[in-house]
């Protein structure tokens, strides 16, 4: 059998280096095309994740770039159908929520080709966010689910889906991670400013809804800046958080903006901090994972089990609330965390195998 990989941003390419190195890894009854839409195209969030990740070199790139929601989304759906219109694969495997993980569903779909979706089912009941459309619409035509919890499963369900529809299989991003981990590496940030294990926060933003507004951006760093105390705070900001902030209006001593950094070196970091703040869903996952205190700066999550069971702390977009969160971990007083059912670096290999049942019948 045949199957589109389908990859555009960041977190995409984490999650598909699972899979290839499951069919990798497994008898190679398959064969696959690995799809990069371009949604993400500076060097720091696609190539250096390519070359980190050990992902071969895609075998189609759109290079769709920046744009509205609907210009990206319609440029993926036309690359994607001509390239569907030569050869058509038995699966389009998407994975995630971002723009092309919908354009592609709706393509393949629409062309006869079954779809599958890896982290299906998750919600954050917030129609404000392009993703959960993204979600909502995905799963509403998909044919297969590879879920990350059961909550997900129980979500697919309540909408109508078949129990055989979907499988519990775990979290691809967690078997890349555990994958990894005997890699990651100091990033040059660490003896520039010679860090110490435990005695600095990682910060990340890119919510629209957080980031692109210049004086709720400023909030939020002057919060956290002011409770930190002497603890560094290493920001590796994403090329959308750039676009708004003017660098010269925050200075200070302890706030270090960096460019964004490769998985490897992002992961270093994360391992070794005192803890995340963040506003970006993978990393409550890979926070939890790693057993790192995280507070998330929004007022919902798809990812409950993160607050549920692991150590993330979903304290909403109110600037005030980060002062009493931050001292939580500054006084050792963070919750501790376990492990979700499953998150145990093997989901690839379940999905594979599920898959070769459903294809090679
Ligand atoms: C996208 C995903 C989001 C995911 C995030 C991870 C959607 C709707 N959103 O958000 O779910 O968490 O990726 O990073 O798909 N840009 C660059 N260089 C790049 C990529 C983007 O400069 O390589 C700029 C673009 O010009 C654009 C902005 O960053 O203005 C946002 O990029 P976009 O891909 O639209 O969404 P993200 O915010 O990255």
């Amino acid at each position: 059998p045949k199957i589109d990989l389908i990859a555009g941003t960041r977190p995409n390419f984490v999650k598909i280096a699972s899979l290839i190195n499951a069919i990798e890894s497994s008898d190679k009854s398959f064969e696959y095309r690995l799809v990069h839409t371009g949604q993400h195209y500076d060097a720091s969030l696609s190539e250096s994740f390519f070359k980190d990740l050990e992902l071969p070199e895609p075998d189609f790139n759109f290079g769709i770039g920046s744009g509205s929601q609907a210009e990206q989304t319609a440029g993926i759906m036309l690359n994607y159908e001509k390239l569907l219109r030569k050869n058509l694969p038995d699966l389009c495997l998407v994975v995630g929520d971002v723009n092309s993980t919908m354009a592609c569903a709706i393509t393949a779909k629409k062309m006869g080709v079954k779809v599958a979706h890896v982290e299906g089912g998750i919600r954050s009941n917030d129609l404000k966010m392009p993703e959960e459309i993204n979600r909502i619409v995905t799963d509403s035509i998909a044919d297969y689910f590879f879920t990350t919890t059961t909550s997900a499963s129980r979500n697919l369900v309540n909408s109508g889906h078949s129990q055989e529809s979907i499988f519990f299989v775990g979290n691809t991003m967690i078997d890349t991670l555990k994958r990894f981990e005997n890699k990651f590496r100091r990033p040059g940030i660490w003896s520039e400013l010679s860090l110490r294990p435990q005695e600095y926060f990682v910060l990340t933003m890119h919510r629209p809804a957080n980031v692109d507004e210049k004086e709720t951006l400023k909030s939020f760093l002057t919060e956290i800046i002011n409770h930190s105390e002497d603890k560094k705070i290493i920001f590796p900001i994403h090329p959308r958080t750039s676009k708004t902030l003017d660098l010269d209006e925050i200075i200070n001593s302890n706030l270090h903006i960096i460019p964004p950094l490769g998985y490897l070196d992002f992961n270093y970091l994360v391992k070794n901090s005192l803890g995340v703040i963040t506003d970006s869903g993978g990393i409550t996952e890979e926070t939890t994972a790693m057993n790192v205190p995280c507070i998330t700066l929004r007022d919902n999550t798809e990812r409950p089990e993160t607050v549920e069971i692991g150590t993330n702390d979903l304290i909403g977009t109110n600037p005030k609330n980060i002062a009493p969160a931050i001292k939580k971990i500054l006084t050792n007083n963070w919750k501790k965390g376990q492990l979700p059912d499953k998150w145990d670096g093997k989901s690839g290999e379940r999905i594979i195998s599920i898959l070769q049942e459903i294809l090679v019948e």
